[in-house]
């Protein structure tokens, strides 16, 4: 049996980031709680360390809230172990970001963002399964990132050639003597780039569907729990897609727009063959997305050889005993996983071999 590269956030040291001055603290491999009142700094803690692996918020577009108030610089910094021990570090000011691995300035945003491996659970998440499809696009875009760095390529390449097609097809329309061959080009790179990220949802999607339904039953005790994963160039050939680029000709230059592409696709969580996003509770929602999250961990092992690290953030409020109990039960001993809640009692620690329990109040953090 193969054990994967087992990734471990020792320690980490922040400034001036959101509610905290100062604050340096060590973690348990295993299981870190942090259990405080709201408003306390339990997410901010939890975004910090986010923030160190994929150098952005999972809450907000715009860093500089990042910045503790009426500073102009927030600094994180962590030592992470995999084989060996590695020092992170993020500096955001008002002109922007500093990475940097080992002292050492880092330039491509790719390389770095598939280093450190988080699954996030945050209340937010399950707003995902109703939200737009452009959020559900987002997600697997994070995940599908981590995964492979290629990916982010892939995608900002798709972007740039979408926006030339969509201005030279606005060309087009106006001026009708505008070169074909151009759009011809243009089509052939927006193919060629949108089948391979399909490829990459879809692979990702087929991944965590040989996951996700034991896992829902597990917590949930019933219902079948399924993925489907649409797109306009999913499993089709570059000829399909260009014969139909050429059925819409007409209309795309009307619209002065690409009509079909990977812009368009969308996920669909069913339970029992039923969409949620029409039909589901909020008990059902909610477990769905953490059965989704426990699958990528799975995921991520067998793709990357490397566990990454869970962090669930104020998961356990609104669930009951029997339900948080089953998801305690199946957290891998060898994802360090951080636990943020409200309340102590929900977290069986007999379940762990090795815990820290840290007490988070707006005084700061201590260990309890
Ligand atoms: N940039 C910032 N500077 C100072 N305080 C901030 C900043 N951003 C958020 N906060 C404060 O952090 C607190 C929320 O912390 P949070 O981690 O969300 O709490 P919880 O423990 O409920 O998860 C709020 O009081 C908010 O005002
Ligand atoms: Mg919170």
């Amino acid at each position: 049996m193969f054990f994967g590269v087992i990734m471990k956030i020792e320690n980490i040291k922040i400034k001036k980031f959101r509610s905290y001055d100062h604050l340096e603290l060590s973690f348990s491999p295993e299981v870190n709680i942090l259990y405080g009142k709201n408003g306390t700094g339990k997410t901010n803690l939890v975004e910090s360390l986010y923030f160190l692996a994929l150098t952005k918020s999972f809450r907000l577009n715009n860093d500089k809230f990042l910045i503790k108030k009426n500073e102009i610089a927030a600094t994180v910094e962590g030592n992470i172990l995999t084989d060996v021990s590695t020092n992170y570090k993020i500096t955001i000011n008002e002109e922007g970001k500093r990475i940097e691995i080992d002292k050492t300035k880092v330039k491509k945003m790719s390389e770095y963002i598939s280093r450190i491996n988080v699954i996030l659970f945050n209340p937010l998440d399950s707003k995902v399964i109703n939200d737009a499809p452009a959020v559900r696009r987002r997600l697997l875009n994070v995940e599908i990132s981590q995964l492979y760095k290629e990916y982010l390529v892939y995608l900002s390449n798709y972007d740039k050639v979408l926006k030339q097609r969509n201005t030279y097809l606005k060309v087009v329309y106006t001026n009708g003597n505008a070169s074909k061959d151009y759009l011809n080009i243009l089509t052939d790179k927006l193919i060629e780039y949108g089948i391979k990220i399909a490829e990459y949802r879809n692979n990702f999607i087929n991944s965590i569907n040989e996951y996700i339904t034991d896992i829902y039953k597990n917590i949930f005790l019933k219902g079948e729990l399924r993925l489907r994963y649409s797109s306009d160039f999913k499993n089709k050939s570059a000829d399909e897609i260009r014969e139909k680029f050429r059925e819409l000709y007409i209309k795309e230059i009307s619209n002065g727009k690409t009509v079909i592409g990977i812009q368009h696709d969308d996920i669909d969580f069913l339970l029992d063959g039923n969409k949620l996003k029409d039909w589901g509770s909020v008990g059902q929602i909610k477990n769905s997305i953490i059965s989704f999250k426990l699958a990528e961990i799975i995921v991520f092992e067998k793709i990357k050889h490397e566990f990454p690290i869970l962090i669930l953030d104020d998961l356990f409020s609104e669930l009951d005993k029997e339900k948080i109990e089953n998801i305690l039960k199946m957290l891998n001993h060898n994802v360090q996983t951080f636990i943020t809640t409200t309340d102590i009692d929900n977290v069986n620690t007999s379940l762990f071999n090795d815990y820290k329990i840290f007490n988070v109040t707006e005084d700061g953090i201590k260990e309890a």
